[in-house]
């Protein structure tokens, strides 16, 4: 059993799609084991994006990501990593496959509505950036 951190972003929270992302993880089988509403800070959006720092898209991503309430959440499943990324499309809505996530509500890569963890080092660090170990809701 694996877990990833998932975290729908704040052009979707805005829309009001929390409830439909939420959904189609659910549908799937996997189980959520902690969400929060949260406003985050640029310090934690830094630490989280720190990969990116330095990239032409790094500022616009960070300003982005503090600029309204986002949805984070741990999710638990088999295979959960890499299915939810499969699930999620591709980075550039333009690229992603309908029946995705981004193909079905993204048009842009600086608004494109989720978060996934892209490996297990990556969701590990990501879940203790987020969330206290009590948090997680286990069994
Ligand atoms: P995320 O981390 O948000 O789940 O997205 P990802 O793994 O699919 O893509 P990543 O390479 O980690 O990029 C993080 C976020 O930065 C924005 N981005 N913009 N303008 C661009 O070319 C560009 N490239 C990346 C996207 O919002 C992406 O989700
Ligand atoms: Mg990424």
């Amino acid at each position: 059993m694996e877990r990833t951190f998932l975290m729908v972003k704040p052009d979707a929270v805005q829309r009001g799609l929390i409830g439909q992302i939420i959904s189609r993880f659910e549908s799937k089988g996997f189980k959520m084991i902690a969400g929060k509403l949260m406003i985050i800070s640029k310090e934690l959006a830094e630490k989280h994006y720190q990969e990116h720092k330095g990239k032409p898209f790094y500022e616009d991503l960070i300003e982005f990501m503090t600029s309204g309430p986002v949805f984070a959440m741990v999710w638990e499943g088999d295979n959960v990593i890499r299915l939810s990324r499969l699930m999620m499309g591709s980075t550039d809505p333009e690229k992603a496959q309908p029946g995705t996530v981004r193909g079905d509500f993204a048009t842009l890569v600086n608004r494109n509505v989720i978060h996934g963890s892209d490996s297990p080092e990556n969701a590990e660090r990501e879940i203790r950036l987020f969330f206290e170990e009590r948090e997680l809701i286990g069994g």
